[in-house]
This record gives structure tokens, C-alpha cells and sequence, in this order.
């Protein structure tokens, strides 16, 4: 039996983090070259780092166990000396669910914004109110990174806006970071390449092991200087990895293999979305890619009974979120169906009234 063939994640809906590598990237980690990359002397890794350099457009690559570190460390290298303050969405992964690296690895002051259209960051309504210009003023933590994130719970940040945005942070020197975990899905969706979402930011982070499917990985791109000094911070983070062309392989494989998926999940994803509108369940916000999620609160669903009804379909659920991906068998995908139609007919007898509806996604804000 492959790897594939054995892999749980046909169940799995809790992320699409939970994909499990395939015999082809197995194939391919036995053909990796064995290099020291943290003495930058691994074939693999190098390729891999401007292989996704070059999607980005961008100079450089730095291959990185993880999208919280790959974030964390571009937000240190564009942060010099507090006080200082990064502006991001309220529910930003940098902010929400890495760990307080902010405060503990850049001494910065969050400035976490709940956007007015509730969907994306705008300049307008809410970078230029809240932004605390580097001027003298004595009282606040000057904003010197805007944070965005695209797709954020698989929402597609607007090229448009995303270019009054840069334009503003160039114009004030204010460097624009992209947690761009799943940038993959906004492309595909959109049609807007990688490279041209590029031109906007000094700096990407782009998750390999979501949406894509490899095993362990993001690379950050940037320009080489800064790539330099990424790599000093992932060092100081215990983050170098010495043979890292076992996993670089796999990671090359993940993105020439499942980019083309990507749009299949997204169709996946608003089938649900649309059974959903059609049936009276509200969502918190529009499906634009791999994510559905529920509305809990205004449903009244039980998110216990929501993951008990989908472990006796033989499906694995968690909290409000729905993710999809493409190891995702056709069973699965009818269980789901089924299983929040049954937990919402059972909310309309039963509501739930808990506090619960954010188990995995408890962000600050209106919401709670
Ligand atoms: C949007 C986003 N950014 C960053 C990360 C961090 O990635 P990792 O789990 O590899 O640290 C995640 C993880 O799910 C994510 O969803």
C-alpha cells in the first residue's frame, strides 16, 4: 500500500496542514543531495530557495521549518529598535497564533485592527486612523511594519487595495510584510501571479506544508540582504537545519505536483459554502477558497456535537473551521454535508448556548 493510499488525511478537516506526503515526494527525498545547508552547501535546499525566489520574483529564498518562524524572523529583521509597533488584521496569524513571538522576539507593540468591511484591511477606514507616524511624538510605539495576510481564513486580500497600501508604507518607510501561508490559493483563484502580488511587499513568507502538501517547510523571499540577515535570526532561533535536502525534495515535488489542485479544493470548499446559504446556515464570512467557516454563534451549533456526529461519519472536525484539501476523499466530502445539516437541525431544537464557538479560533475582538 502507498503512503498515499495509507494516509488519514482523506478524513481530515481540521486543516489542510494534515495532507500526508506522497510516494512521489518519498521518491524524490531518496534522490535529495545530503549537503549541510546551514553551511549553505545543500544542492536541494539551494534549488528549492530560488526555485520559489523566482515564483515570488523576488532575489532571494530561505527555506524555514516553519511558517511561524519564516514570519517571525522577517518581522525581527524589519524591526530596529523599539519602541515600535507592526499593524496587522486582529485575526493575523503573526498576532493571534504565534506564540507572542512578537513581543518576546521583536519587543513590538501589536496594533491589531478589526477591519470595517470585516472581510480585509483597508488604508482608508483602517491603516490611517490607528498609524502612529515616526515624528517625535513622544507617547506612542511608531508603526514600521504593516502585516498583511493573503488568503486570510481563506479570504483574498484585493490587489487594489493592496497597492494603495505599499504605496503608503514606501511613501512613509513603513515596510509591508506578507503572511503569505497560502498566497498559492489566492493565485490560483484570482489568476494573479504570485510575481505581481511580489512587487508589493519587501517581504513573503510562503507555507509549503498547507495547502501544498509537503511535509515541513515555508520559504521567505525578499532581497538578498535581508535574506542574510533572516538567516542569522533562524540560526539564533535553533532554526538551521543541517541536511535539509530530505525535506526541500519533498517540498519542490509538493509545489510542481499540487499547485494545480489547489482549485479543485476551492470548488470543494463553496459547494459546501453554497449548501450551506441555500439551507439557511450562516457563515462568518464568504468561502473564497479552501475555508468554510460556520457561523457557531449565529447558528447556535454545538461545536462538541458538530465533531461528534463527524466521528460517527468517519470524518474528523474541529471547532468552526472547514478546511479542505486535496487528499480529501469524495466520501469525506458527502459526510461533511451531511453532518452540518444534522448539526443545524439540531440546533434549531436544541441551541446551543455556550461559549465554546471558538474553540480553535478564539481571536480577539467583536466576536467573543
Ligand atoms: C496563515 C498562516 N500563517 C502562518 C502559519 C504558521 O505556519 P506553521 O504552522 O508552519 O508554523 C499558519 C499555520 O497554520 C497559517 O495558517
Amino acid at each position: 500500500m502507498s503512503a498515499f493510499e495509507n494516509s488519514p488525511a482523506s478524513k481530515e478537516f481540521r486543516s489542510d496542514t494534515f495532507t500526508s506526503p506522497t510516494v512521489s515526494m518519498v521518491n524524490a527525498m531518496q534522490l535529495a543531495t545530503l549537503g549541510d545547508s546551514v553551511y549553505n552547501e545543500d544542492e536541494t535546499t539551494i534549488a528549492l530557495e530560488k526555485k520559489v525566489a523566482k515564483i515570488a520574483d523576488k532575489p532571494a529564498g530561505l527555506y524555514c521549518v516553519s511558517g511561524t518562524l519564516s514570519n517571525q524572523i522577517a518581522l525581527r529583521c524589519h524591526l530596529f529598535q523599539p519602541p515600535h509597533s507592526v499593524l496587522c488584521d486582529y485575526r493575523s496569524h503573526v498576532y493571534v497564533h504565534e506564540a507572542g513571538g512578537l513581543p518576546t522576539l521583536s519587543q513590538a507593540m501589536v496594533q491589531p485592527i478589526i477591519p470595517k468591511n470585516g472581510i480585509h484591511l483597508t488604508l482608508e477606514d483602517d491603516i490611517l486612523p490607528v498609524f502612529i507616524p515616526d515624528d517625535g511624538e513622544i507617547h506612542g510605539a511608531p508603526t514600521k511594519v504593516i502585516s498583511l495576510e493573503n488568503t486570510l481564513h481563506g479570504m483574498i486580500f484585493p490587489l487594489d487595495e493592496i497597492k494603495k497600501i505599499s504605496e503608503f508604507c514606501k511613501a512613509n518607510d513603513v515596510k509591508l510584510h506578507l503572511d503569505g501561508a497560502r498566497l498559492w490559493n489566492a493565485s490560483v483563484e484570482t489568476g494573479i501571479s504570485i510575481a505581481e502580488y511580489g512587487k508589493y511587499f519587501d517581504s513573503i513568507s510562503l507555507c509549503l506544508s498547507k495547502t501544498l502538501g509537503a511535509p515541513v517547510g515555508s520559504v521567505l523571499v525578499g532581497e538578498s540582504k535581508f535574506i542574510l540577515k533572516a538567516n542569522h535570526f533562524k540560526k539564533q532561533n535553533g532554526g538551521g537545519i543541517r541536511q535539509a535536502g530530505i525535506l526541500t525534495s519533498m517540498a519542490s515535488v509538493a509545489i510542481d505536483e499540487n499547485l494545480p489542485k489547489l482549485k479543485q479544493t476551492h470548488e470543494w470548499a463553496k459547494e459546501l459554502g453554497q449548501l450551506c446559504e441555500e439551507n439557511g446556515i450562516q457563515l462568518e464570512h464568504p468561502v473564497h477558497t479552501n475555508f468554510v467557516f460556520l457561523d457557531l454563534k449565529a447558528t447556535k451549533i454545538d461545536p462538541d456535537l458538530l465533531e461528534r456526529l463527524g466521528k460517527e461519519e468517519g470524518i474528523v472536525l474541529g471547532g468552526s473551521r472547514i478546511a479542505y484539501h486535496y487528499q480529501l476523499s469524495k466520501e469525506s466530502r458527502e459526510s461533511v454535508k451531511k453532518v452540518v445539516l444534522e448539526a443545524f437541525e439540531s440546533a434549531k431544537k436544541n441551541p446551543y448556548v455556550g461559549s465554546n464557538v471558538h474553540k480553535f479560533y478564539n481571536v480577539t475582538g467583536e466576536k467573543n
